[in-house]
């Protein structure tokens, strides 16, 4: 697809279709109304018949209006005018681009990001139009054998703005929005792919694959032999029932000082997670493949980084792992020695997620972190508390939890915090070893957390818990390309890039 932004009048267009705003009741928006007045007033004729109401998300596509350069006018609904909102207007443009994706328009020109959303800027609506098209015209399709593709697709969309003076910070947004696409299609495409394609191999893979592209990102390996050496009991013990080699990726983004502490990013990459010898019963279990969304997530944000080329130090880890029932594999009861030296007693082998982060979040004490973020499908009891719709906060750093806050709420990928208070912590005490991996009753996303805090003393940490927001589940079952946009949000504004006005 093709992105661009441009500041001119509407009936000056020629293109295969211009789209402009209608809001309720029948009311025209500032764009629709110049070419109601040069098409001598063809649309508010149509509108007193009845034909388009304005409620959000109607479409009226009208071929050979009067007057009109362009071949179509794809009338939108946009609801009230005052009462348009960031989700409202994500949804209209994708209904835009699904509309325009099936009547033929290859190349349109789009008023919408003209319209006025409560407090947000020109910035803001051209990078959200971007990643809303993007984001509607991703689909998986490469494993089946006939695939069904649109006969004539949209290729080519301009994002119209205001005024002229607006043209640099549109074409920003662009870029950014661009930049950030990529990142998500990358994590899209590694979660939706099987696991008996994506396995730990293969998330490495990926990971040298944006080595290849990218000349400033480095990446290494570290296998189980490696682990071994390390004294990681506690990753290993969990890849020990899958033939599948556990493999933590490490990848380096170096943009800015040589001197500068780098922020690492951690992605729970467990590429199925059966629950183990604790198997998980059989409803939705093909969803577990979803459970390294983490990792995904980290390396769509790699990916968005590189693309921007910001002037920062980042380093990504994706901690690779399968969790399968086995003779070999680990049990309940089993105490393991982790990385830091602390023993955790196995109460529930599906409790796995906790038991490969704590040693990938104490190896990354190495490259002495500004701050860690660590990203994981980790609780169901997430998707208990928050639904589908915000992803799980817990931090034990103020400031750095109020900057993922932040980034949540200007990229519109939101979070939501929760405590992690100390009353929370004696849930996960254990009679024979330093604690236990399961919390028991209630909290399980806060006691999945205060299990990870314990590995997190050395640095600035912040932990998300995508179990609700990484994927979605029926018809439309897919990976939601989540957290890669707040995350590149957190790191633009870690790098002071300027992006609105
Ligand atoms: N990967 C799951 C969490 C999960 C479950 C995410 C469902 C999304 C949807 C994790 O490894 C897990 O199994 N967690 C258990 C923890 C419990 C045993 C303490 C859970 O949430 O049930
Ligand atoms: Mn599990
Ligand atoms: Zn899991």
């Amino acid at each position: 697809m093709e992105f661009s932004v441009k500041s001119g009048s509407p009936e000056k267009q020629r293109s295969a279709c211009i789209v402009v705003g209608v809001f309720e009741p029948r009311r025209l928006s500032t764009t629709a109304e110049q070419l109601d007045e040069i098409s001598e007033g063809y649309i508010s004729n149509l509108l007193r018949r009845g034909d388009l109401e304005g409620k959000s998300g109607q479409m009226l596509l009208l071929h050979n209006v009067p007057n009109i350069l362009s071949e179509r006018v794809l009338l939108v609904g946009c609801g009230k005018e005052r009462e348009l909102d960031e989700r409202q207007y994500r949804q209209i443009i994708s209904k835009t681009i699904n509309t325009l994706n099936e009547t033929g328009s290859m190349e349109a020109v789009c008023f919408l990001s003209e319209l006025h959303v409560k407090g947000r800027d020109t910035y803001w609506k051209v990078r959200q139009a971007v990643e809303a098209t993007q984001d509607c015209l991703y689909s998986f399709n490469s494993l089946k054998t006939r695939k069904e593709e649109p006969r004539r697709p949209l290729r080519k969309i301009v994002f119209n703005v205001p005024t002229r003076r607006e043209l640099p910070i549109g074409e920003r947004a662009v870029a950014h929005g661009l930049a950030i696409s990529t990142g998500i299609n990358t994590c899209k495409n590694v979660a939706n792919m099987p696991p008996n394609i994506c396995n730990p191999a293969y998330l490495a893979e990926q990971a040298k694959k944006l080595a290849e592209q990218y000349s400033n990102i480095k990446v290494e390996i570290v296998d189980e032999a490696e682990m071994e050496r390390l004294g990681m009991g506690s990753y290993l013990a969990v890849g020990r029932g899958s033939k599948n080699e556990s493999l933590m990726s490490i990848i380096k983004y170096n943009g800015g000082d040589d001197e500068a502490n780098p922020i690492v990013l951690v992605g729970k990459g467990l590429t199925f997670d059966s629950g183990g010898i604790s198997l998980k019963p059989g409803e939705a279990m093909d969803e577990m493949k979803y459970d390294m969304g983490g990792a995904a997530g980290v390396l769509g944000a790699m990916h968005a980084l590189a693309e921007l080329q910001l002037p920062l130090n980042v380093i990504g880890v994706l901690a690779g792992c399968e969790n399968m029932p086995d003779a070999n594999a680990y049990r309940p009861g089993d105490i393991l020695t982790t990385m830091s030296g602390q023993t955790v007693e196995v109460l529930n082998t599906d409790a796995e997620g906790r038991l490969v982060l704590c040693d990938a979040l104490t190896y990354v004490e190495r490259f002495e972190p500004e701050s860690v973020i660590d990203v994981a499908t980790l609780t169901g009891a997430c998707v208990v508390a928050l639904g589908k719709h915000a992803t799980g906060l817990l931090s034990t750093h103020n400031p750095l939890a109020h900057e993922l806050l932040n980034a949540s709420e200007q990229s519109g990928d939101r979070a939501w915090r929760l405590p992690l208070w100390d009353d929370y912590q004696e849930q996960l005490e254990s009679p024979f070893a330093d604690f236990t991996n399961l919390g028991g009753k209630g909290a399980g996303t806060i006691t999945a957390a205060c299990f990870l805090s314990r590995f997190t003393k050395k640095y600035h940490w912040a932990h998300l818990d995508i179990a609700g927001t990484a994927w979605r589940s029926g018809a439309n079952k897919g990976s939601t390309g989540r957290p890669v946009s707040m995350l590149t949000q957190f790191l633009l504004n870690r790098s002071g890039q300027e992006q609105g006005e």
